[in-house]
């Protein structure tokens, strides 16, 4: 047992100061779950004079990350400052150093995250990531450790509080995704260049991260599908409320056969699914094992204290791994190579809302063409009509993307329809 375990933080932005209050506020509670002191000694980050919302002795602050990754005394190093590099630079450091590491950075783990994970487990260091998805929600930590004897079939999340924030306001207020968005900016709720979150960027590297943990699997993250929602309109919303479902940004990983899919974009699913329900700023991730059925995990995704939350708790438990003499013992799973499957091999249901001439036979066009590409249609309803125009709302049965694909593209070229105004896919 060490009597002090010494902690070296990197960052102190919106998740460093989260984890410092979490960590100096609970300091005799953790203490005594550790079972050791457990002090902050060194904070780096490039600006060491602005006033942050936390009370701690200032003279810890350095410009220098060498005084945290070369400093004999530091056990633990907390990397929060997000990007590629140098925050990969200074793990790589760190791990080579002999101190085992914890970030929130889910960027760097999706797209670098092999290299990490081999070097910690050569030098039998902990890496952990808790906070890289779901900020606050334990999820990684519950998929590699009490889901371990599952074979899991399949995880489902809304990880990116933004966009998710965006779709139940645009829902609530029947708005467009543009003047939702602008109201978000305001609001603090996004990003003032919000490609990342609206694009599915972000959701994309958190999928990543959940497919390669629950599949014991590599995954490139390049090979995941990825449309965000700047396409949605409040009438989609609409609509699909209308049809019992929801429209949510899914991130969704399943086993099929011997393929993986993995994919991120707007999906409609049935009202009754937990999914539906995970509103405003709030995440939730749908897993099912084989043993275990069907787990929801809720909460807040993001923010300085649920993200500072996770990150403590990961350091916790490598203080307790330290105090064990146990450290390392939770190396990367990525036992398989599975292949992604393609978007156009994936089988999923389809909405459909387009405007068409409201004159006979026009319907008649639409599923001849759906006919030939064995698309077929569970329910059809007609929305608003002028000027001798209809909109339309078509939902299909489970059907290829590529079936899909080329029946729809050769629908929009029928002189009846005057446009596809968008499709969805929908997750039953
Ligand atoms: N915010 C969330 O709710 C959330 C949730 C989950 C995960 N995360 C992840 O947590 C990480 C940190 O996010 P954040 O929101 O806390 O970011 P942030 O508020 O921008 O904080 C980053 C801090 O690191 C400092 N920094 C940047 N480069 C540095 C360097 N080379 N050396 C020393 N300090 C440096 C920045 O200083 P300057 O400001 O002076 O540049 C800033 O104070 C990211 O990987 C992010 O993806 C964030």
């Amino acid at each position: 047992m060490k009597p002090q375990i010494n902690v070296g933080m990197i960052g102190l932005g919106t998740v460093g100061v989260g984890t410092l209050r979490v960590l100096l506020e609970n300091k005799a509670e953790i203490e005594r779950k550790i079972g050791s002191r457990l002090e902050v000694v060194r904070i780096v980050d490039l600006d060491t004079t602005s006033e942050r919302p936390v009370k701690f002795d200032k003279s810890i602050l350095t410009k220098n990350a060498n005084e945290v990754l070369d400093n004999p005394d530091i056990d633990i190093v907390v990397e929060l400052i997000g990007g590629l590099h140098p925050a990969k630079d200074f793990i790589l450091r760190a791990l080579k150093n002999g101190k085992h590491v914890v970030t929130a950075n889910k960027e760097l783990i999706a797209k670098e995250g092999t290299d990490i994970l081999s070097l910690a487990d050569k030098q039998g260091l902990d890496f952990y990531f808790e906070a890289s998805v779901g900020g606050g929600i334990p999820v990684i930590g519950p998929l590699k450790e009490c889901l371990a004897a599952n074979k899991i079939q399949e995880v489902i999340g809304i990880v990116n509080g933004t966009t998710n924030y965006i779709l139940t306001k645009m829902a609530n207020q029947g708005s467009d995704f543009a003047d939702v968005l602008k109201e978000a900016q305001k609001a603090g709720y996004a990003e003032a260049d919000p490609t990342a979150d609206v694009e599915g960027f972000d959701a994309r590297y958190k999928l990543a991260i959940l497919a390669a943990i629950a599949f014991t699997n590599r995954i490139d993250v390049n090979n995941i599908y990825c449309e965000g929602i700047t396409k949605i309109s409040g009438n989609d919303i609409a609509y699909a409320r209308e049809m019992g479902y929801a429209l949510k940004l899914l991130a969704i990983a399943k086993r099929d056969g011997q393929e993986i899919q993995a994919r991120v974009h707007p999906t409609l699913i049935p009202i009754a699914h937990p999914l539906a329900n995970v509103n405003d700023v709030y995440n939730g991730i749908f897993v099912r094992g084989d043993f275990v059925g069907d787990l929801m995990f809720y909460g807040r995704g993001a923010g300085s204290l649920p993200t500072g939350s996770a990150v403590a708790g990961d350091v916790i438990d490598i203080a307790r791994n330290i105090n064990l003499d146990a450290t390392g013992r939770l190396p990367c799973t990525c036992f398989e190579n599975r292949r992604i499957q393609d978007m156009e091999e994936v089988e999923t249901s389809y909405y459909i809302r387009m405007l068409v001439d409201d004159k006979p036979k026009v319907l008649a066009n639409i599923a001849s063409i759906f006919g030939e590409h064995n698309v077929s249609i569970a329910t059809m309803v007609q929305k608003d009509h002028c000027k001798g125009r209809a909109e339309i709302v078509i939902v299909t049965h489970k059907i290829k993307e590529k079936n899909f694909r080329n029946a729809i593209s050769l629908v929009e070229g029928l002189p009846v329809v005057s446009k596809v105004n968008n499709w969805i896919r929908v997750e039953e």
